[in-house]
């Protein structure tokens, strides 16, 4: 029988902060396989989400098929908009939020990795942001742009680039995007689009020199629309919904571990020969070159 074994696998997902979105998801199905789990998440909601798992909040969703809860082996604070103490401004620092935590730029979140479990297998960047993500690209500031570029693709770069010389040989880097990179999404502003466009190139061009220099694939997942927190900021995910259960052709709702199998897929031997590559699972949205819902397209009495 064809199987997932990824015992012995370590895996490091950045980009958990509840139980609702992919991070939570991919995790789930590289536990099911056998992986071990170390976690990044971002500084600010740190506290509430140790809390909150502390307190069982999420133990439904923990459940793995065998009975037991998934357990993650250890949880850093991750802030990806830094790679090293002294970018961290003044004001950020000093924030309430991050005052008590240390050691949650990117160099320093590597470097305790490498330090408490040696190499990692598994890399998952599960994690997006743009403050103006409400504006339309032509209302959208410099900073506002260059911070989604900074938070959403330059952390894909600088994490990889700061893992790798301690990822194993045959290992997965693993990303998210949204086929706004591509085609027009009305509503996904705040530079979110161009910086998934940053992250689907990006793809291609570290899975040559990683591949290279580590023996390492690089490939991202091109997910349909999930109700996660970040989507929800987004304002529009029920109605992308809708929009891909009418357009698609597949006309189910995606569920989260549909994304997640498909991690786990990658991240096994089955995947050896695969890299550089935006893999959708988005139940064939992307495919579609008209929506047929549309009104112009019913045929007329
Ligand atoms: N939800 C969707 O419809 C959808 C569709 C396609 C792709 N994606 C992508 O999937 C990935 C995961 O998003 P999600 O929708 O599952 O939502 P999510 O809210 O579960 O995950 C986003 C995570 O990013 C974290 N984050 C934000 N800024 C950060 C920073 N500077 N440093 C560290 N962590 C930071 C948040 O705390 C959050 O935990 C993102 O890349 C997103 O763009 C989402």
């Amino acid at each position: 029988m064809l199987a997932i074994n990824l015992k012995g696998k370590k895996a490091f997902i950045a980009g958990i902060g509840d139980d609702q979105g992919f991070g939570w998801a991919i995790a789930k199905a590289l536990a099911e396989a056998g992986a071990t789990l170390l976690i990044g998440t971002w500084t600010p909601i740190l506290k509430i989400f140790t809390t909150s798992l502390q307190a069982g909040k999420f133990d439904a969703s923990r459940r793995l098929a065998d009975g037991s809860l998934m357990e993650f082996a250890k949880i850093y604070p991750l802030d990806a908009a830094f790679d090293r103490p002294e970018d961290v401004p003044e004001e950020v620092r000093e924030n309430k939020r991050y005052k008590d935590v240390g050691g949650y730029t990117i160099s320093e979140v590597a470097a305790a990795i490498h330090q408490d479990f040696g190499s990692i297998d598994i890399f998952v960047h599960s994690l997006a942001n743009a403050p103006e993500i409400q504006n339309s690209l032509l209302d959208t500031s410099r900073k506002g742009y260059l911070a989604a570029l900074s938070s959403s693709s330059y952390s894909f770069i600088s994490l990889l680039s700061h893992l790798g010389p301690h990822m194993n040989a045959q290992g997965l880097a693993l990303s998210l995007t949204f086929f706004a990179s591509e085609r027009v999404v009305p509503g996904y502003g705040g530079g979110m689009s161009s910086a998934k466009a940053a992250l689907e190139s990006d793809t291609r061009t570290l899975a040559w020199e990683a591949g290279r220099k580590w023996n390492i694939r690089v490939n991202t997942i091109s997910a349909g629309p999930l109700r996660s927190r970040a989507a929800r900021a987004i304002g529009f995910i029920d109605r992308m919904i809708d929009y891909s259960k009418a357009n698609a052709p597949l006309t189910q709702e995606l569920q989260a571990f549909e994304v997640g199998n498909v991690a786990a897929f990658l991240a096994s031997s089955l995947a050896s020969a695969m890299t550089g590559n935006t893999i959708y699972v988005d139940d064939g949205l992307h495919a579609m070159g008209v929506a047929v819902d549309s009104p112009c397209l019913q045929v007329k009495e």
